[in-house]
């Protein structure tokens, strides 16, 4: 059985340096100990060269973001090579607060072609904003996603990661239920197989984001047999975290 994956996206948390330190230090105490699962941390910019352990890889660090230049006169952007330099490993793609904010499928094709070519993991969020009774969303999630991947080399596939995060999920009180997650990660791996191919649909990792806790998060794997998840909220709150981490472990298939 391949490791579990787990990532935290810190989003715009915490607010100062020396929280950034104790939450990424008790994440790595916590992960320290578990068997089955693989955890990432992706603080915000600022934090990273903090949170990037040279003695520990027991956490690897991801970026929320990444520029589509290489380099040169853009203001305000970081580049994919700048955040392997660092030792960043992983980059959140097309989360839907940024999709929001106006990022076109387009625009995260150029990010994830990016990331892949510097040679970390892209970790790419899709997912519906709303659902319907008809099944419209279905149609609406596979045009996402096949316009998200659109000039994506195949040779890259193995290089990513899906989150599928339903937009209605994703800071609320509750999660998409177990077997809902089940259902559609199922329905983005074929998604996935009609784009790349079916092999390296069954290599990829689909994670669920949205509304996950510590209480949620073991049900979620094993109802939802998804291979990890993408925690907002939950992966800054150190006690929360650390049971959540726990809960996932544990998990027997
Ligand atoms: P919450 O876990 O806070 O709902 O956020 C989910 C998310 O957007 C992770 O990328």
């Amino acid at each position: 059985m391949s490791k579990r994956l787990i990532i935290g996206n810190w989003k715009m948390n915490p607010p100062t340096l020396a929280e950034a330190k104790r939450i990424i230090r008790s994440t790595r105490t916590v992960a320290a100990i578990l068997e089955h699962t693989d955890v990432v941390a992706c603080p915000p910019y600022t934090y990273i060269s903090s949170c990037i352990s040279k003695k520990s890889h027991i956490v690897s660090i991801g970026s929320q973001a990444v520029s589509i230049h290489g380099g040169g006169a853009h203001t305000g952007e970081v580049s994919a090579g700048m955040l392997n330099d660092m030792g960043v490993q992983y980059v959140i793609l097309g989360h839907s607060e940024q999709r929001a904010a106006g990022e076109t499928d387009e625009i995260i094709s150029k990010r994830i072609i990016a990331t892949l070519e510097a040679g970390m993991i892209a970790v790419v969020c899709v997912g519906e904003k709303v659902r319907d009774e008809q099944g419209a969303y279905l149609d609406i999630l596979k045009d996402q996603i096949k316009h998200t991947f659109a000039g994506v080399p195949s040779k890259y596939a193995k290089n990513v990661v899906i989150a599928y995060e339903p937009v209605w999920a994703i800071g609320a009180q509750e999660a998409m239920i177990p077997e809902q997650v089940y259902e559609t990660s199922l329905f983005v791996k074929k998604v996935f197989s009609d784009i790349f191919s079916q092999e390296s649909a069954m290599k990829v990792k689909v994670l669920y984001g949205g509304s996950v806790n510590f209480r949620n998060a073991g049900d979620i794997i094993r109802v939802g047999k998804v291979d990890g998840l993408l925690v907002g909220r939950e992966s800054v709150n150190i006690p929360g975290f650390k049971e959540l981490l726990k809960a996932v472990d544990v998990v027997v298939l």
